[in-house]
């Protein structure tokens, strides 16, 4: 065994204990009570950088501010034929409520089952530590890394990455990196480690609609003027078809349609639909017809209802035809899809569809479009050694229906290849309650992680 993976097994127990600790700050992104803690946990990892011996900045932006560390510093002079790489995770999490529903609090990280529970453990502390640890490894027991490395830990992923993005777009220079390497995603399945070679992107919004100016007996007014909550339904169910068709003006006019092969490769993937109805607990599955259901969650862009409220929600009846309804709306986009030009199709139809006696407020947020990495680069084909090395197993190459708003603008701006390799599973509770992370995982993906600078070291030797 190398001295490396010697050191990630000696100090595999701190390594968790350093991840429990990040994960007790509630790093809350949305929350703006949460300022102090989102300040805490950017602290924190400039602490720990530091000591690693990284050139370490906290930088701030008009939001939640950023962690860039730099190698290069260490390692004087620069290693200037090695490639030069940029690793980006966010430290920010997502809202852990509904509390009632975790079996153990959020932010008191717990192993049971070889697994950790805390909200932030899979997405992402856990995924962007295994980079941090073995950079670590390497800086402790050969004192320089084989690449020029670039750490950088955002705190406003999880609501759409907006700050990130200008500051990418201004530092081109600073941020200059040959690949770019994202574990913020999935594995197919335990034991089986995958390339995520596609994400989708996201357009947001809150739509909200209002009636008369107070709620309403609905005995004395019913029947005689729009009721928004009734109003809301309808125009929702304009937005889809029943054959799962977004109807949308123009939506599908920029789709990419998967090709053959692609079609070939994700039908030869491991993937059991019952196995998954079962996780899920459904009895069915549903989509867009005329596509299977990894091609619906990868590859096709879809429209959901993330949210809807209006009327009465307490206990019991209470006869009231309400004031005010509100959704929260999500597509999610495939390449090449553009999200203003979803957005501009979106007010079209709302407008048409919208009853008299309503008005309409639609607020946009952070807008994403999908994207592609293609196979053919080089540093794929050392990330795929580097993940055989961590997990004994070559990886298989899938892609994501998720999103991860900054990738895109990477690849463009920085003009890099960029390597997504998830650690997590679909299973992990990933923004819902009782969120996990496995412990194998984490300790394997340190040591592909690890193997991954020494891989990269070579590529163009
Ligand atoms: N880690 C996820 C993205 C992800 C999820 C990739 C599942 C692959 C599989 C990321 O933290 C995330 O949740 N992104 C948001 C972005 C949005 C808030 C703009 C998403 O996809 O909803
Ligand atoms: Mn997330």
């Amino acid at each position: 065994m190398s001295k490396i993976d010697e050191y990630l097994d000696s100090n595999a127990k701190r390594f968790e204990d350093e991840l429990f600790e990040l994960l007790r700050i509630p790093s809350v992104s949305a929350d703006p009570q949460r300022g102090q803690d989102i300040r805490r946990a950017a602290d924190w990892l400039v602490d720990h950088f530091t000591k690693m011996g990284l050139a370490t900045e906290l930088i701030a932006t008009e939001g939640h501010p950023l962690v860039l560390a730099q190698s290069q510093k260490t390692q004087s002079p620069k290693i200037s034929d090695a490639p030069t790489v940029l690793v980006y995770g966010h430290y920010d999490v997502q809202p852990p409520e509904p509390l009632e529903l975790w079996t153990t609090p959020p932010f008191e990280p717990e192993v049971r089952d070889g697994h950790v529970f805390a909200r932030g453990a899979a997405d992402n502390k856990g995924q962007f530590m295994t980079h941090v640890k073995s950079v670590e490894a390497w800086l402790a027991v050969v004192g320089r890394l084989p690449v020029n490395i670039k750490l950088l830990i955002e705190g406003e992923e999880e609501i759409g990455s907006g700050h990130l993005e200008e500051f990418v777009r201004q530092n081109t220079r600073r941020l200059a990196c040959d690949c770019v390497v994202v574990s913020d995603s999935c594995q197919l399945a335990p034991g089986r480690p995958a390339i995520t070679c596609g994400l989708r992107g996201i357009t947001y919004y809150d739509l909200k609609l209002t009636g008369p100016k107070r709620d309403l007996h609905s005995g004395s007014f019913g029947g005689s003027v729009t009721n928004p909550a009734n109003a809301i339904t309808q125009m929702l169910s304009a937005l889809i078809d029943a054959r799962g068709r977004v109807q949308v003006p123009g939506f599908y006019d920029d789709v990419v349609p998967l090709t053959d092969e692609e079609r070939r490769q994700f039908a030869a993937l491991p993937f059991d639909e019952k196995t998954y109805m079962d996780e899920l607990g459904v009895d069915a599955l549903a989509g867009e017809e005329g596509y299977t259901t990894l091609e619906r969650r990868w590859a096709r862009p879809t429209f959901d209802i993330c949210g809807l409220t209006g009327g009465y929600q307490g206990e019991g009846a209470k006869t009231v035809l309400p004031s005010v309804a509100s959704a929260k709306l999500s597509f999610r986009l495939v390449p090449d899809q553009d999200p203003a030009k979803v957005t501009q199709g979106l007010r079209k139809i709302l407008a048409e569809v919208c009853p008299a006696g309503i008005r309409m407020e639609l607020i946009e947020h952070q807008g994403s479009p999908g994207m592609k990495v293609s196979l053919d680069s080089p540093y794929i084909k050392a990330a795929a050694r580097a993940i055989e090395h961590g997990f004994d197993i070559a990886p298989v190459y899938i892609r994501e229906g998720g999103s991860i708003p900054v990738v895109s603008t990477f690849a463009q701006e920085l003009a890099a290849d960029v390597l997504l390799l998830g650690w997590a599973q679909d299973d992990d509770n990933t923004h819902s309650p009782n969120e996990k992370f496995s412990l194998d995982s984490f300790h394997r993906a340190t040591r592909a992680s690890a193997k991954l600078w020494e891989e990269l070291g070579r590529v163009g030797e």
